[in-house]
């Protein structure tokens, strides 16, 4: 049994809108709305959990109702960070062993390959993270100084789902609940610290898998939806790559 939790707690402070950045519409519908989509036509999912933002739980029912999402059997409210939220879901997951992937509700162009990778990667794996390389170089910075420049062919850039033997992620989430110092972001990161011995492996994400996180990627996300499924075509082919350079041709993606 695969359970999906679409993480939908936030109130998406760096869009900074009144209503929580997974209600805006995108495309032509709210992002929770394009997400549950995905989960809802994914073959290898069972049973999908939303968990949404305190105060908003009746717009997620109004959409799930209105799209008629059969296999969304809980909305539930999340908590004060992302990691409050995941925990929450545990408490509603199970108790029998299942496989749950935890999904950010504002990443709306997540594709049905990636499902059926991770899903597939916990017949061996109990732990998966999605990943795509970065194009950028990646510094880290010391107050204000660079302390390392790590190379590039080693990092990669973490996407969601982040994907769990519940057993395993309940584990986790166990040990993290007593360490006091206990801090996180991702889910991953609280199995790689609080049970080091459980490998964690990586499945290829996509580029645009992105995460809607900045009033800028509200934009692209409309582009994306626009372009529809299909990776977006090279701009110019060799022969008129000189046309281009010369500005006597227009780059239009898509077409
Ligand atoms: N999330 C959640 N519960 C929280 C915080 C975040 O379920 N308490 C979810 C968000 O709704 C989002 C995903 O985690 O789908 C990724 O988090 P992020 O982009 O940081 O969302 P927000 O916390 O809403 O954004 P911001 O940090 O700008 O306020």
């Amino acid at each position: 049994r695969a359970v999906a939790v679409v993480l939908a707690g936030g109130t998406g402070s760096r869009v900074g809108l009144r209503v929580p950045k997974q209600l805006l519409k995108v495309a032509g519908k709210p992002l929770l709305e394009h997400t549950l989509e995905v989960f809802e036509n994914a073959p290898d999912i069972d049973e999908v959990i939303v968990m949404m933002a305190p105060g908003w739980t009746g717009d997620a029912e109004k959409i799930i109702r209105n799209a008629g999402f059969r296999k969304v059997t809980r909305v539930l409210e999340g908590g004060t960070t992302r990691n409050d939220t995941t925990h929450r879901a545990l408490e509603a997951v199970g108790p029998e062993e299942a496989k749950v992937l935890f999904h950010d509700a504002v990443r709306p162009l997540l594709d049905q390959r990636i499902i059926t990778d991770c899903v597939r990667a916990l017949d061996t794996f109990a732990a998966v993270d999605v990943a795509i390389t970065s194009a950028d170089t990646i510094i880290v910075v010391d107050e204000g100084i660079i302390t390392d420049i790590p190379s590039r062919d080693r990092l990669r850039r973490g996407q969601t789902p982040q994907a769990f033997r519940l057993s395993t992620i309940r584990r986790a989430y166990e040990l993290a609940a007593k360490d006091p110092h206990f801090t996180a972001t991702d889910d991953c990161s609280v199995v790689l610290r609080y049970l080091p011995d459980v490998p964690i492996t990586v499945v290829e994400g996509s580029e645009r898998n992105m995460k809607v996180t900045y009033p800028i990627d509200v934009f692209l996300a409309d582009q994306l939806f626009r372009l529809g499924s299909h990776t977006p075509p090279s701009p110019v082919s060799t022969d008129r790559a000189s046309e281009v350079l010369a500005g006597k041709t227009l780059v239009v993606f898509g077409g």
